[in-house]
């Protein structure tokens, strides 16, 4: 009986290892599968610097944002990011890890997407191709992005 209890503890152990697991195995978003176009002769490449610019702090540049190392000029949104507006926040950097959070933190204006949960991952992406590539122009890709593209292509 004892022996049968503690293979049952164990089995039980084993299998919620494995779903404690499993977010991590099946995460969807991967940097490496955002897609660039072919040639970047022509494209701009955002430093976190060069992209502070579009903040929305000068009323003549237009408002920039960074998702998932992908800029867009969200100037049509001009009454959720303009200066003063509630989203503000998130324009002049890339806020990959605040849209995925669905928080205006300062620790989570960043693109770090280090221990972000399935649920938040998967949120990120439909925010990503329902709100941003739906309804606004792309105008380059942050740095780090095409760093991680070059690394794995060395013909970019
Ligand atoms: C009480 C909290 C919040 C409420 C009531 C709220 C409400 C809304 C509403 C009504 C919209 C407009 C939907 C539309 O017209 O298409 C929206 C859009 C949005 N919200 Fe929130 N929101 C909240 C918090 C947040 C937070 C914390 C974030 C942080 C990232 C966030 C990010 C966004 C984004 C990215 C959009 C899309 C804007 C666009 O279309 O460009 N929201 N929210």
């Amino acid at each position: 009986m004892a022996v049968k209890l503690s293979k049952a503890a164990k089995s039980l152990y084993l299998a919620l290892i494995s779903i404690s697991l499993l977010p991590n195995v099946i995460a969807s978003y991967r940097l490496e599968d955002v897609e660039i176009p072919e040639n970047l002769n022509n494209v701009k490449i955002f430093t976190d610097a060069e992209i502070l610019r579009f903040d929305g702090s000068d009323p003549n540049l237009p408002l920039y944002m960074g998702i998932k190392g992908v800029v867009f000029d969200v100037s049509e949104g001009f009454d959720f990011y303009g200066k003063e507006k509630s989203y503000n926040a998130l324009i002049g950097r890339d806020s990959t890890r605040a849209v995925a959070k669905m928080s205006l933190e300062p620790a989570d204006l960043t693109s770090d997407t280090s221990s972000l949960s399935e649920q938040e991952l998967k949120s990120l992406d439909e925010i990503f191709n329902t709100v941003y590539l739906a309804k606004y122009p792309v105008v380059g890709y942050m740095d780090y992005l095409i760093r991680e593209k070059r690394r794995l292509n060395k013909d970019l």
